[in-house]
């Protein structure tokens, strides 16, 4: 036996007088939930994300080709965006900042009300490069973006969390806009964002179906989406932090996002998965004057667009799940060195098998936790392992809850709380335990 730290040694007699059974009766009508209710997301109509492209066109067209940082085509297209949201109902910020010696703008735009600890923000990049207008990078998320904001303000939702739209200035020029906004919010502030989501080319004429794979909520909703609509996607891997997200990303902010594809080239495996055209860029005119209205497969634009809008659905109206069912035994039950005890929770009243998530709480007094083995024992005598044994371990008392996946176990029956104490020295008792179907 390894040496032992010197303890006091606590007994658990006096709790021993407490020896009633205490089973709790199911919750009243509490079905046990799998999943966050949230508000069905709408389907973004294409044409309307199609004409804010002409639009974003039109103000290059008539501004010299372009809607780069510093020249007029930007501030243009960053008031037709704003026009839209205000009109919409849209609590709008235009946020200025210099680089290379010409001014930039960041338009944020706030929809009111939700949880403002938990603010849910998508954003896209809306300047272009000064050798064309822009329209795949990044009218396409630009557009993308607004078209979910105007469907939000349509279907006048009312998230939990609270949602936030962002436009970005200058990120040709390595990211400015997005890092000025992120070095210049609050600690605070930033603490409360939840989540950033990224559209930066949502619609390359030779689309590919990239998800980010950052943080796994908002990767899994985007994948849900697809998967939903029967599109293999692909891990987007041609340039980690090349987009806005970078700077969320690196003050801790989870993120996730969306992407067509730029310079590389199709793999006939991708044109096979996607169709398209092998041996071809995703988008042959990323960065070139080319990058007009016609540089847009629809496609990957509804698709995507309406991947967006199921993200900001889901993550934004997604409630707590209530609990379920709850049963307890509080009975005490005491460990005697190097013993096994069991305690019993029969259960009753409740429909099919236990949920993959059943949680078992558990209250332990012991002067010595690494002494204990413990398991939930089914009904028909499965161990399901929730804490092992551990000769370092030498803090007091097991208050935990486990989550154990008991989905092919019938829910109703007897469970058993088995505690093992594997070594000498040390005891106690359980003071309680419960599951939470
Ligand atoms: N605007 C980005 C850039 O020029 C486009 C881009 C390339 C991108 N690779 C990416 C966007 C990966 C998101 C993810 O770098
Ligand atoms: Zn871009
Ligand atoms: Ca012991």
């Amino acid at each position: 036996m390894s040496p032992r730290r010197a303890h006091k040694f606590r007994t658990a007699a006096g709790a021993l007088t407490a020896l009633a059974v205490v089973v709790l009766a199911p919750t009243a009508g509490a079905p046990a939930a799998t999943a966050a209710p949230t508000v069905a997301a709408p389907d973004i109509p294409l044409a309307n994300v199609k004409a804010h492209l002409a639009q974003l066109q039109s103000i290059a067209t008539a501004n010299g080709g372009n809607r780069a940082h510093g020249r007029p085509g930007y501030l243009a297209s960053v008031n037709y965006i704003r026009g839209k949201l205000d009109a919409a109902g849209f609590t709008t910020t235009l946020q200025t900042f210099t680089s290379s010696g010409a001014t930039g703008y960041n338009l944020i735009a706030d929809w009111p009300g939700g949880d403002p600890n938990q603010v849910l923000m998508s954003g896209a990049h809306l300047d272009s490069v000064t050798a064309g207008p822009g329209i795949n990078d990044n009218g396409s998320g630009s557009a993308g973006v607004l078209e979910t904001a105007l469907a939000v303000s349509r279907a006048g939702l009312q998230p939990t969390q609270h949602l936030r739209f962002g436009w970005w200035g200058a990120e040709e020029l390595g990211m400015i806009g997005s890092k000025y906004y992120v070095n210049n919010l609050p600690a605070t502030e930033r603490a409360r964002i939840s989540g950033y989501l990224n559209f930066d080319m949502i619609a390359s004429p030779n689309p590919g179906y990239f998800v980010y794979d950052d943080d796994p909520t908002l990767e899994g909703v985007l994948k849900d989406y697809f998967a939903s609509i029967g599109v293999p996607t692909e891990i987007e891997t041609e340039g980690d932090g090349r987009s806005d997200h970078a700077p969320f990303k690196n003050a801790g902010i989870p993120v996730g996002g969306i992407f067509t594809g730029a310079e590389r080239a199709k793999t006939s495996a991708q044109a096979t998965k996607w169709g398209g055209t092998a041996g071809q860029a995703f988008d042959r005119c990323y960065h070139a004057s080319c990058d007009t209205s016609a540089n847009i497969n629809d496609t990957a634009l509804d698709r995507n667009s309406d991947a967006l809008a199921y993200a900001v659905w889901t993550l934004g109206t997604a409630v707590p799940v209530p609990p379920g069912p709850t049963f307890e035994n509080a009975t005490d039950v005491t460990i005697a060195d190097n013993t096994t005890v069991t305690s019993p929770i029969t259960v009753s009243g409740l429909t099919g098998n236990a949920p993959a998530t059943l949680k078992v709480g558990v209250d332990i007094k012991h002067t010595w936790r690494g002494d204990l083995v413990i398991d939930l024992l089914a009904a028909d005598g499965t161990a399901y392992r929730l804490k092992n044994s551990s000769g370092s371990d030498s803090a007091d008392n097991v208050l935990a809850t486990y989550t154990v996946n008991a989905s092919s176990e019938p829910a109703n029956g007897l469970w058993r709380l088995r505690v093992q104490d594997v070594a000498s020295g040390d005891v106690g008792y359980i003071d309680s335990w419960k599951l939470t179907f």
